[in-house]
């Protein structure tokens, strides 16, 4: 949640002044605050880097990816995942090493495999047996040896929204944990002269506060490890295990260190090599809410305010599921406050809905908060995962600019959006072009 300054009447956010920032750079704004993104990735070194040997971490980017980003990650010595062929190429303009990049999807097509391949890509992630023989032509093509993952699918339940659980049976994602199926794919894995396997993955989902469905998963893929070690003499040498790591964003969920979940990674793989007398595969974590989600905030300006007597009372702000879908795709909860009355008493029950031409465009429900005037900004906390880069241009609003606050100084990361942005890619046809 940042380190809100509870004496002063405006809040502040790492450092500056939060109404000077809607001044300076405008409304809706996304603060971000590069201080606590470095304390996120100090607490992965001190509790699981250094703490356990042969171990890796790595950014999930689609929690919040940009070229600052990027760079932000690379001098922490952190990897980068990406999901897209979008994704990668923001990271090689960046100039994010490309061996310490892992390539995700369930659906990565031959140009952004080309991508990956042509530009050494660390590991790619390989979702089914169909991507590997795309994986097999690029790389012959290319005539480039390229060491993946296999994504694996435990089977596991996680408790947190279904929309972002991946880790059950019926998941879109990976390979099922099946005999016949994991004898069949690291065979041919083997057998493939341009592809090396260096092991397994997984990711149960997102936003989990027990570590259990962790701990089951690499149970699971551990069982893996010792059939094809048995069946096939494959030794397994990476095991990824994914993010998912919950963080803050209303009073009463859990806050966990780190090491909650990476403590109960390293014991359980730990035991059951030590049972299954396997070797330890170095093993890597790929956390993105934890390190960015309580980094962010957003700000915005209240515009009018409605009272529908003994019903409810909205305040409408300038932006809404544009720059934040999660509230309508997940009925997300946040916190808030009015930034500019940041200790005044709390005297009413207000609904802050947002611009958009849709009835699901609400962002927090009866929020308890000052007197709620035109002209007042609200923040709201803990939006860094999963705002900015779920984006959208809904109702052809243009998105918001992104600033970073670093030792107090604040500066753009990713410019406002303006009107001719939003049409730039806009062509008429000939038949539709005004008559000279
Ligand atoms: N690794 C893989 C393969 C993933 O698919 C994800 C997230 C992560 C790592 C990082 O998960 P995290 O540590 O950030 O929980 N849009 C949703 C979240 C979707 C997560 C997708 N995969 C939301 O706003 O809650």
């Amino acid at each position: 949640m940042g380190r809100p300054d509870r004496n002063n009447e405006v809040l502040q956010f790492a450092g500056c002044d939060t109404v000077e920032l809607a001044k300076t750079f405008g409304t809706p704004l996304y603060v971000v605050d590069e201080a606590v993104i470095k304390g996120k990735c100090n607490e992965i070194r001190q509790e699981f880097l250094l703490k356990h040997n042969n171990t890796k971490a790595v950014y999930a980017g689609k929690a919040f990816l940009n070229l600052a980003m990027c760079k932000i990650i690379e001098r922490e010595g952190f990897g980068l995942d990406v999901v897209s062929g979008g994704e990668l190429y923001l990271a090689l303009e960046a100039g994010f090493p490309m061996e310490d990049v892992f390539f995700h999807g369930n659906n990565k097509n031959k140009s952004e495999l080309r991508l990956a391949i042509s530009n050494n890509i660390g590991r790619i992630v390989v979702d089914s047996l169909y991507e590997l023989q795309l994986i097999e032509d690029v790389a012959k093509e290319l005539n480039k040896k390229v060491k993946i993952l296999y994504r694996l699918t435990p089977g596991v339940n996680s408790h947190t929204h279904k929309h972002i659980v991946t880790g059950r049976a019926d998941s879109k994602f990976g390979l099922p944990i099946k005999r016949e199926n994991i004898l069949e794919a690291v065979k041919r894995a083997i057998k493939c002269k341009f592809v090396e396997l260096m092991g397994f993955h997984f990711h149960v989902g997102s936003q989990i506060f027990d570590n259990k469905s962790h701990v089951d998963s690499v149970e699971r893929v551990a069982n893996v490890m010792k059939l094809v070690k048995v069946e096939l003499g494959y030794v397994t040498k990476e095991l990824n295990t994914g993010g998912g790591y919950g963080i803050f964003y209303t009073h009463g969920d859990l806050i966990r260190p780190i090491n909650y979940f990476t403590d109960a990674i390293m014991e359980k793989i730990i035991e059951k090599c030590e049972t299954l007398d396997l070797e330890i595969p170095t093993i890597i974590i790929e956390p993105g809410r934890w390190i960015i989600g309580e980094a962010g905030i957003t700000l915005y300006t209240v515009g009018s305010v409605k009272e529908i007597p003994n019903i409810k009372k909205y305040a409408f702000i300038d932006g809404g599921m544009t720059d934040n879908l999660r509230p309508a795709l997940y009925d997300a909860k946040y916190e808030a406050a009015i930034a500019n009355k940041y200790i005044k008493e709390k005297t009413e029950i207000i609904t802050i809905a947002g611009k958009c031409c849709e009835t699901s465009d609400i962002l927090v429900k009866n929020l308890k908060l000052p007197l709620v005037e035109k002209g007042d900004i609200l923040v709201v906390f803990s939006t860094g995962a999963y705002n900015y880069s779920m984006a959208n241009n809904y109702n052809n609003i243009p998105k918001a600019a992104v600033v970073l606050i670093s030792d107090g100084n604040a500066e753009v990361i990713v410019e406002r959006e303006n009107y001719a942005d939003l049409i730039r890619k806009n062509k008429l046809p000939k038949h539709l072009e005004p008559f000279v």
